[in-house]
């Protein structure tokens, strides 16, 4: 993993005599009605008498055929001036003008456009010839609410040939609800609620605050003004150039910006705050600011420090210079994650601040990751942009694997890159193959239920391990060469995977590291259109020596297909270990059901397939090769590579559990963990364990499970110690950290009775924030709230209350649902669900999940449930509905009653929770129930005979 940093600064010099050559913004003379320079004053004569028509929201989606949910063909938008004036502390209207110069590409008669929630003055609509030249009559407008079109019908055809512009007065609305552009609000340090307005556009949210062509092929350039009160800054993507008093009302100004490059309308972003900004600049002379409400601007350090060297790795990696001509990073309150606008990335405060006096190194990981993954949106997503919403991999799979190398770069010692098997590939896997979730990478995306749906998991992190995947194929080298080919071929336009594919294919021949008989295209093909991914089974001969490899694919539950993949196919052996090449030896076609590996070592050596674990699939063996892997982690695990270990661990136990190996064997195999050392082993078995954790809670042999799991964590507690350490390696940190959760979580009586002490302590001095190291936080909270009573827990909400820092916040609210008494949860859920508490509508759904976890908890979640269904569902986004919290409280729900449980739930509920929902949670509670009768007995037996039903490890 070190050879990165060396791959960087080799290339430095080269890239310095491409950054001399760096893109000019250019400036567009538009001559357009009303300047720039001079923006008009938007407020109407009031009281209004224009006849207009609400825009709202479309109630019902009907379905319909693909196109009809996209604009017509005929016109292109080239440029845009686009004009707003917030009123954030009048009444929430957005008064607004905009300009839209389009070019003719198919004679037509109307002008379609993207409305949502705005309401168009029409007699203000003008058409004319760009130029200064004739007006076209309008005769009418119409608008359809299912589609979010707004037609403006002409008295003439536009020709082909000549550009046009239309123009129109309107007003939005800055609502609260985190899309579009939005109202957020704060408390500031003299407790007053302060608002502020801010943008989010991706999907299709733009067209939420001005009329626009809100498709992601649809790209201009956009000259934006946006109207503030002179006690308030604005931002958007580009510099301001130029600021002018609005005549007429004074304390108010214009805000005019630089134009922008060629971009799509989701990635633009507007800001009106009073918000305080930290700056520097980039080595190449780039503006980098980060911007915070005045309190919290001293948490955006870190940010402000790696910001702009994440920045330069991904110019120098790519060798593509970053387009815009200054970079901002803000955070907020009221945001969800973090966007990556192009020069404006906004955040939320959560993601972007990290204050080290309360924050820990996972904290701090996860800043640097959102702030990596945001950047390397900057190239794909916004230099180059999925063509439509159907390929999002192309912006969001790239972004989610670029992430652990920008990552890598600003905090090498990390060992970050690891983090992506284990995150993303590991993650995905288990959902990929299941039926529920699996579906393929690619697939149809137009109504706007479609679109929203995209930004799952399989389009993250199966497109991060692909990613991964091809990158190995390929070899970095190769592989970043076809990314900056392709990069340079389609900046400032859209691409499909096959455009992508292609600048693969021709570096991989140019490289010599893809056969000249193959192409990308046809090997990534198996992987991005079908779903799901293959089981490799390699069963070695009688001698050793040869072994017949087959591929099917692999489900979880038992069902079965034909699909097949071109896999890439590498292994080492015992007798002539070696980890590092990761480059395919041989292929699998996706024509070959079974190949023949003949020159592997006698029986009495292992073999190992998918070196790394770069390949997206799993791989099974006959008993004798798993049994000698085995050994060999049992004597000497070093022997094998870390991220083999953890592909050994979670293969063996996935494939037990889809019922193809013997959980008696997962339990004997595993307890070589307690010679295990290494974090990216460990993390995969505990990912595992858990599932079997959430299927034994409830069960009487949870105690023998709970004995055997802590008899092979305990060496990893005592070798790490309760205290945190800060003079270890982040990997030591990290180990440490995944040790006292886990021992403390099974009630290892050591660890519980630190944590209680240490948060006694703090309750006693509630205003020192040393007694409890960062990292220790999580763990030490949930465990002292959980055996503790009321007085704990208040305590608790005494600091959420007070806490300033967002994930303090966060972590306090996971760790009130810890508690084990189920008065004190009912009163939380209530609590987090009621409108006037003071816990945030977005937290409420995470407080949720996180009492789920817990035995008592989930209980008391599940009667919640029963008896506030109906206002719960008003109270929550519709993306986070009824039926998400229903599959969060049921997803381990393993007993015939438990799914009796749900029917009755659907037939009181039907109409917020459908019966179609009602199925899904039954199949995945029929498989716990499966999995239970499958392997409940094999496992206590194994326990038992092993002596853990007795022991007390405590
Ligand atoms: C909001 O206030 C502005 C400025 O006073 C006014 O022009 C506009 O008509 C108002 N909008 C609504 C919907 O009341
Ligand atoms: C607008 O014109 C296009 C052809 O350019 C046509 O397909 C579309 O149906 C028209 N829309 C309306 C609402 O008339
Ligand atoms: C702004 O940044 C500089 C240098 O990075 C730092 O020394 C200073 O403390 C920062 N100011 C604030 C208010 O955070
Ligand atoms: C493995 O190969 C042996 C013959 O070498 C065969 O008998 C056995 O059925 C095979 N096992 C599997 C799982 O294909
Ligand atoms: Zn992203």
């Amino acid at each position: 993993m070190k050879q990165h940093t060396t791959y960087c600064s080799l290339t430095v010099g080269l890239f310095l005599a491409i950054i001399g050559a760096a893109v000019a913004v250019e400036g567009v003379n538009h001559p357009y009605w009303g300047s720039p320079k001079a923006p008009r004053n938007l407020l109407r004569p009031s009281p209004s008498k224009e006849k207009f028509t609400e825009r709202s929201l479309p109630k019902k989606l009907p379905k319909a055929p693909e196109t009809e949910w996209r604009l017509p063909t005929a016109l292109k938008p080239i440029h845009y001036v686009v004009q707003l004036q917030p009123l954030i502390n009048g009444n929430y209207s957005i008064l607004g003008h905009v300009e839209i110069e389009m070019e003719v590409l198919e004679p037509t008669s109307n002008v379609t456009l993207h409305i949502n929630s705005i309401t168009t003055f029409d007699s203000t609509i003008m058409v004319a010839a760009a130029g200064g030249g004739a007006e076209v009559s309008v005769v009418s407008t119409s608008y359809d609410s299912t589609y979010d079109f707004f037609t403006v019908d002409l008295a003439e055809q536009l020709q082909v040939g000549q550009n046009y512009i239309i123009s129109m007065d309107f007003e939005g609305y800055l609502d609260n609800n985190g899309y579009g552009f939005y109202r957020a609000s704060y408390v500031n340090g003299n407790g007053e609620t302060v608002y502020l307005a801010l943008t989010q556009f991706e999907s299709e949210g733009a067209r939420r605050a001005f009329p626009c062509f809100d498709e992601p092929s649809l790209k201009a350039t956009f000259d934006i003004i946006l109207g503030r009160e002179d006690t308030m800054i604005a931002l958007s993507n580009t510099p301001v150039i130029d600021t002018t008093p609005i005549e007429g009302q004074p304390g108010w100004s214009w805000d005019s910006y630089a134009t922008t490059v060629v971009m799509p309308s989701y990635l633009l972003a507007f800001v009106v705050s009073d918000f305080v900004s930290n700056t520097t600049t980039t080595s190449t002379g780039l503006p980098f600011g980060v911007w915070a409400r005045q309190q919290k601007i001293e948490t955006a350090q870190y940010a402000l420090d790696k910001g702009p060297d994440v920045l330069e790795f991904f110019e120098i990696y790519l060798q593509i210079p970053y387009a815009m001509p200054k970079m901002d990073m803000l955070s907020s309150t009221d945001f969800g994650g973090a966007m990556e606008n192009w020069g404006l990335i906004i955040y939320s405060e959560s993601a972007m601040l990290f204050d080290p006096e309360v924050d820990g190194l996972s904290d701090k990981q996860g800043t640097m990751l959102v702030m990596a993954h945001e950047i390397a949106h900057q190239w794909f997503g916004n230099l180059v942009t999925t063509a439509w919403w159907s390929h999002l991999w192309l912006n969001e799979g790239f972004a989610s694997f670029m992430e652990y190398n920008g990552a890598d770069f600003c905090e090498p010692s990390w060992n970050i890159k690891d983090d992506l098997l284990l995150n993303d590939h590991h993650y995905v896997f288990e959902l990929d193959s299941m039926a529920l979730f699996s579906h393929p990478i690619i697939r149809t995306a137009e109504t706007p239920t479609q679109v929203d749906m995209m930004f799952d998991s399989i389009t993250y992190s199966k497109g991060a391990s692909i990613n991964r995947m091809q990158n190995y194929i390929l070899t970095e080298g190769t592989f970043v060469k076809g990314l900056t080919n392709y990069l340079t071929m389609y900046q400032f336009s859209n691409a499909y995977q096959d455009y992508l594919f292609e600048h693969l294919t021709n570096a991989g021949h140019a490289d010599g590291t893809l056969s000249t008989d193959m192409t990308m295209k046809q090997i990534m093909d198996t992987w991005t259109l079908q779903a799901g991914y293959p089981l490799i089974t390699v069963n070695r001969s009688a001698d050793g020596t040869s072994a017949s490899v087959s591929q099917k694919r692999f489900w979880t539950n038992h069902e079965d297909t034909a699909e097949t993949w071109w896999v890439p196919i590498t292994y080492t052996t015992q007798d002539n270990p070696n980890f590092d090449n990761t480059q395919p030896m041989m292929w699998m076609a996706d024509t070959d059901l079974e190949i023949t590996v003949d020159t592997l070592p006698t029986q009495d050596q292992w073999v190992i397939f998918n070196i790394q674990e770069t390949g997206y699939f799993r791989v099974n063996y006959d008993d004798n090769n798993w049994d000698l892997l085995f050994q060999q982690l049992a004597t000497n695990p070093d022997a094998i590579h870390p991220l083999n270990r953890a592909q050994i661990n979670d293969d063996y136990t996935d494939i037990s559990r889809a019922g193809l190996l013997s959980y008696s064997s997962v339990m004997e195999k595993m307890t070589y963990l307690r010679k295990e050392t290494a974090l990216a082993p460990w993390i995969a078995a505990l990912n595992n364990f858990d599932y079997m954790d959430t299927m034994l809670q409830r069960t009487r042999g949870y105690n023998a499970f709970k004995n055997y799991l802590l008899d092979l964590i305990i060496p990893l507690y005592e070798s790490t110690g309760f205290e945190a350490k800060d003079d270890v390696s982040p990997q030591e940190q990290k180990k440490h950290m995944i040790a006292i959760a886990w021992a403390c979580g099974l009630g290892h009586k050591d660890c519980v009775q630190n944590s209680v002490a240490l948060y006694e302590e703090w309750m006693k001095n509630p205003d020192n924030k040393r007694i409890i190291h960062p990292n220790m936080k999580k763990t030490v909270y949930c465990t002292a709230i959980a055996e503790g009573g009321v007085a704990e827990w208040d305590f608790a909400w005494s600091k959420y209350m007070e806490s300033e820092a967002a994930s303090e916040k966060y972590r306090l609210l996971e760790a009130m649902a810890c508690s084990r008494d189920s008065d004190v949860l009912s009163r939380y859920l209530e609590m987090a669900f009621s409108r006037s508490s003071h816990i945030k509508k977005d937290d409420a759904h995470m407080v949720f999940t996180s009492v789920t976890k817990n035995t008592v908890g989930r209980d008391a979640a599940w009667n919640f449930l029963r008896n506030n269904g109906r206002s719960i569902s008003k109270r929550i986004y519709p993306s986070k509905s009824l039926r998400d919290l229903v599959k969060i409280v049921t997803d381990t729900f393993n007993t015939a009653e438990e799914s009796a449980q749900i029917e009755k739930f659907q037939r009181l509920h039907s109409k917020y929770f459908s019966s179609v929902y009602a199925e899904e949670v039954t199949s995945i509670i029929n498989n716990n129930i499966l999995w239970m009768d499958r392997n409940y007995d094999i496992i206590m037996k194994w326990l038992a005979e092993h002596g853990y039903d007795t022991a007390n490890q405590n």
